[in-house]
């Protein structure tokens, strides 16, 4: 049984963490999505529940695919649950930069192994927070982040409550 973690922030989940999710979920036998962050600090735009909600929904039609959350050291989760691999998203140079320290730390503390999978190429540009800045100033994100989360973006920039 091979089993990975795929860590971020995701305020929100796009398109492009979707199309990781699922390209890992070909590879692994069970991947876990794993919010990070202390659910009782609000620190995005989004809770940290409402997070896991969006992604929840959007990998419903995965069935090896798990949402959860944590707020310490990321390989004391994978060590704890058995997960050999953390897979991630490359787009470019700048996110390898990003990535190499934290690959090579998260392999000293724990042998976890860090699987890069190179982005599409339709999402190269797509960032949680570039999709927040233009949301936030009335331009569309309609295809780069689900359906279900440009609904929520638009209503959580009204100030509405999701539900
Ligand atoms: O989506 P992000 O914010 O770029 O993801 C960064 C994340 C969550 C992968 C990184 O901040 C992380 O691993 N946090 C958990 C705490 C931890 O283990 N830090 C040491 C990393 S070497």
């Amino acid at each position: 049984m091979t089993k990975a973690v795929c860590p971020g922030s995701f305020d929100p989940v796009t398109n492009g963490h979707l199309d990781i999710f699922t390209r890992a979920a070909a590879q692994f036998d069970e991947v876990t999505v794993l919010v990070t962050g202390n659910p009782t600090k609000n620190t995005g735009l989004f809770t940290v529940a409402e997070r896991m909600e969006l992604i929840r929904e959007v990998t419903d039609h995965l069935p090896n695919v798990t949402v959860d959350n944590w707020a310490g050291l990321l390989v004391d989760y994978t060590t704890a649950h058995g997960a050999t691999a953390l897979v991630k998203g490359l787009r470019s140079s700048l996110d390898y930069d990003y990535e190499l320290p934290m690959a090579q730390m998260n392999r000293r503390l724990s042998g976890v192994e860090t699987c890069f999978l190179i982005t599409d190429e339709k999402y190269g540009y797509v960032s949680s927070s570039l999709c927040k800045e233009v949301v936030k100033y009335g331009g569309s994100v309609t295809g780069l982040v689900p359906d279900a989360v440009v609904a929520a973006m638009e209503k959580k920039m009204r100030g509405e409550a999701r539900g």
